[in-house]
């Protein structure tokens, strides 16, 4: 039988994340034992909680370590089964990680319903979607009419966060790295106002952006975009910390903003972590609403597309340097 093609870790980055921290390599082809699947890689999504990853600071990733396939959530084709309930053409959601077949137990692999799309389970019916939904309405809890700040406005969770806030009456501000993106969210997403956090203006420009404060800050960043959110934030104000982003990509995190917590206690704001493996019984549910928004076009799902195993490694040095607008998604079909 054929290899299995596969991006492997090749060493852990200290410092910047590199294209010459992955190999490709042939293995040979995996083989599914009892209550197992093969599954054949239709793509993969490329997203910045996996440079956490390998930064060591991702609690549910483990220690990272070289020498084995990069991790991802991909969607593919079930291609043999030993499993009762999987059948073979069904369309899964599963941690293929950056390979062209992988072998799951049965209860690792998501079916996909067949009038649905696959690659939106990278995107809004995904991971990063269901991040968007529960960090927003269970963290954020945004009422209509307040003012919702997302920072990475432009990736993948950000540019859900922001028209989900959008959908439940909300002013929406995207923060994010460049005007091209801004022009997206604000003309094809819905978006109110946009703000470049690279321009020397930035703290200026989002207090204009943002005349009544901030009522709910959606944080993808920590760092810098975290410290001037704070200064926007009114009181009762809450804050979902989702991602920090801004240090990933770097040996040296800084450490956190200042205003903590002589912010939090004058302005009485709520700051609350969350991973969205903590709502997990809920998915089903929010993946109705999602998918319903996707039908009616309240939500649109931008991806930016890569083809081929061997474009993904650039392509994920790419995203940390904001390189993406929508879920970066590497296509093997
Ligand atoms: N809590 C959870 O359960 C959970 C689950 C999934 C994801 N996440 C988090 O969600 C966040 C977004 O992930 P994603 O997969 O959707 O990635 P993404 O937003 O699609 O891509 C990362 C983006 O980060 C921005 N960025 C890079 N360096 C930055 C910096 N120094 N300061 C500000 N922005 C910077 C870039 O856009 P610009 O052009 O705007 O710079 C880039 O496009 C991450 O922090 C991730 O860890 C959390």
């Amino acid at each position: 039988m054929s290899d299995n093609q596969q991006v492997l870790i090749d060493s852990l980055p200290q410092g910047k994340l590199e294209a010459g921290h992955f190999r490709l390599h042939a293995a040979p082809m995996p083989i599914p034992g009892d209550g197992e699947v093969l599954v054949k890689t239709i793509a993969f999504a490329i997203t910045a909680g996996t440079r956490a990853g390998l930064q060591g600071s991702a609690s549910y990733a483990g220690a990272p370590k070289a020498g084995i396939v990069m991790n991802s959530t991909g969607v593919g084709e079930v291609v043999q089964s030993n499993a009762a309930d999987v059948a073979v053409g069904t369309h899964v959601m599963a941690p293929t990680g950056w390979q062209q077949f992988s072998v799951h137990k049965e209860k690792d692999v998501s079916a996909i319903p067949a009038e649905h799309d696959p690659i939106h389970y990278l995107g809004p019916l995904g991971v990063n979607g269901l991040t968007a939904y529960f960090g927003l309405l269970e963290v954020g809890s945004p009422q209509p009419g307040e003012t919702l700040m997302v920072s990475a406005a432009a990736g993948s969770v950000g540019h859900l966060v922001g028209q989900i806030g959008r959908i439940k009456g909300n002013r929406v501000v995207g923060v994010c790295g460049s005007d091209a993106k801004g022009a997206v969210l604000v003309t094809e997403l819905g978006f109110d106002a946009a703000v470049n956090y690279k321009d020397d203006g930035f703290r200026q420009s989002l207090k204009e952006a943002t005349p009544d404060g901030v009522d709910v800050y959606f944080d993808n960043t920590g760092g810098a975009i975290l410290g001037a959110a704070l200064f926007r934030m009114n009181v009762g104000g809450r804050i979902a910390c989702c991602g920090v982003v801004s240090q990933y990509d770097t040996d040296r995190p800084e450490p956190g903003p200042k205003g903590i917590p002589g912010l939090l206690i004058n302005k009485r704001i709520n700051m609350r972590g969350f991973l969205v493996f903590d709502y997990a019984s809920q998915y089903d549910a929010a993946r109705q609403e999602l998918h319903g928004w996707l039908q009616s076009g309240e939500l649109k799902c931008l991806t930016d597309d890569v083809r081929g195993l061997e474009a993904a490694p650039d392509a994920f040095v790419d995203l940390l340097g904001g390189g993406n607008i929508g879920t970066r998604v590497v296509r093997l079909d």
